[in-house]
């Protein structure tokens, strides 16, 4: 629901509350003990020059009503002196007592500020902005951000971001994990089944958002969005489980309730039915076009799963001759084509591509090519459709962006995917978690050498990639936290990489 102005209630609220004082605090539990409403933190999301997203959730322990009024304001400074708009909405039980807003009609390349009011209490104050105005060549600073499981580590990682500032945050899937935790977890999920109800799943982001760092960073910034299996469940491809499950598209149902409920997504996106379409792009002024994927819900199933399963494998090429077959598809048909579309469509000087997985093909012997079906690497079709429609279309400067893989991974992306003959055609940075756990790096730099396009690998490291465009460079810093089990690590930059306007391939700096 759009925002429509009231100017009679503006006055009134400005009474009540008076310039900029925040009102008492009183307890809004309807048991008279004192329970904060806003215990889940405040967000805000997809930045367009003109409107923005706003987000919270009353918190189920305040004990909400069916129909709960939340009051908003938005503006232009910290200490609401200048408010530019406000309104009430309803947060109903239905949706988790969740809040989306989309303020229209703002200025673009703007900060604001924002709070929520409801049962006689004031949320914490959320920083957000604007994306500039077409053609706006302005610098940006972005970070990516994925896999943040809960249990095998804190997210000091966030509250380091935060320090920084950037104008952007990129989530690029894994927001909560499924499981139950086993014994020695670093924190533990609560319940002892996992998530497969919608109560359950609201439970376990009501838990993960109870994080002060993770809404430290959902409040200093504003988030583009996109998830990847395990808001669901692990390896899961559309409608099929990877144990093969005939409910599962019921439980899925449930998952994507809960996922839109809890993110900063627009009230037009409420899900309808079994589907919520998440790929969507945006564009910063004239400098960069952010295409954000979904690389789940509409994938053909894994190639060659194990006996009996669904979900990932590692398998030889030469033994999975259906991994090739060119129909199948990462993204969907409908939306490849979205896609294709939309690359170098535009003024934007840099393409960035947003999405789950690892891009580059990886090995892991030496001798024959070794594949986790998973990722890009098990729809090598796909793949390949996307490299040649870089290239037919001329995209100057487009950069991959990814997770999944619990490492850093900075990669050349070769006009033919497996053959490093070919020009790079793209830069691909896939950013390691900010808390789950890597595989070994022995392994890992075993298997670099047989994979000569990937310039960068590290398994052991937990943190994010912070980025700063100008029109005529990217540069990268691997930001890196000391230990992620530990709610106070410091942090570093592992390694600084740059791209240059029409030289893909990052380059160490
Ligand atoms: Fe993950």
């Amino acid at each position: 629901m759009p925002f429509s102005p009231d100017p009679s209630r503006r006055s009134l609220i400005s009474l009540v509350l008076g310039a900029a004082s925040a009102p008492a605090l009183v307890a809004c539990g309807r048991l008279g003990k004192p329970t904060p409403c806003f215990s889940l933190g405040v967000a805000s999301g997809c930045p367009r020059p003109d409107s923005l997203v706003l987000w919270t959730r009353l918190s189920p322990e305040a004990r909400p009503g069916p129909s709960e009024p939340v009051r908003w304001e938005l503006a232009e400074d910290e200490a609401f002196r200048r408010i530019v708009r406000r309104g009430t909405v309803t947060a109903e039980a239905d949706w988790g007592h969740s809040v989306h807003l989309q303020p229209l009609g703002l200025s673009p390349s703007r900060w604001y500020w924002y709070r929520f009011f409801a049962m006689g209490q004031v949320s914490a104050t959320g920083r957000t902005r604007t994306a500039p105005a077409p053609g706006s060549l302005e610098p940006v600073t972005f970070a990516i951000g994925s896999c943040q499981r809960w249990d095998h580590g804190h997210y000091a990682a966030w509250r380091h971001l935060a320090d920084e500032s950037p104008d952007l945050v990129l989530f690029l899937g894994d927001y909560i994990y499924e499981y139950p935790s086993p014994p020695g977890a670093v924190r533990r999920h609560e319940g002892l089944v996992g998530t497969h109800t919608l109560t359950q799943y609201r439970a376990r982001y009501a838990q993960y958002k109870s994080d002060p760092d993770l809404q430290r960073i959902h409040a200093s910034a504003p988030w583009l969005v996109t998830w990847d299996d395990h808001e669901v469940q692990n390896d899961y491809a559309a409608d099929h489980s990877p144990v093969l499950n005939r409910r599962f598209l019921r439980r899925r149902l449930q998952a994507y309730r809960a996922w839109w409920e809890h993110m900063p997504l627009p009230p037009s996106t409420r899900p309808v039915g079994s589907d919520l379409q998440v790929f969507d792009r945006f564009d910063w002024g004239a400098l960069a076009r952010f295409h954000v994927l979904d690389t789940r819900q509409y994938r053909d199933p894994q190639a060659c799963a194990l006996p009996g399963l669904g979900g990932g494998n590692t398998v030889d090429g030469a033994d999975c001759p259906a991994l090739a077959e060119a129909h199948r598809s990462l993204l969907g048909t409908a939306q490849e084509q979205w896609l294709a579309d939309g690359l170098g469509q535009g003024s934007a000087r840099w393409d960035f591509i947003a999405q789950q997985a690892l891009m580059a093909p990886f090995t892991w012997r030496a001798d024959v090519a070794r594949h986790w079906t998973d990722g890009w690497s098990g729809y090598p079709a796909a793949r390949q459709r996307l490299l040649d429609t870089l290239a037919a279309k001329r995209v100057a400067n487009p950069v991959v962006l990814g997770g999944d893989a619990h490492a850093n991974y900075v990669c050349d992306l070769h006009q033919r995917a497996d053959d490093p003959g070919t020009p790079v055609i793209a830069s691909e940075f896939c950013g390691t978690s900010i808390s789950s756990r890597g595989r070994s790096q022995a392994r890992l730099d075993e298997a670099l050498p047989w994979n000569p396009h990937v310039r960068y690998g590290r398994t052991d490291e937990r943190g994010y990639v912070a980025f700063r465009l100008q029109a005529e460079r990217l540069e990268a810093r691997l930001r890196v936290v000391s230990d992620a089990a530990d709610p106070s690590a410091t942090i570093r930059t592992a390694a600084r990489f740059e791209v240059a306007a029409g030289r893909p391939g990052a380059v160490r700096a």
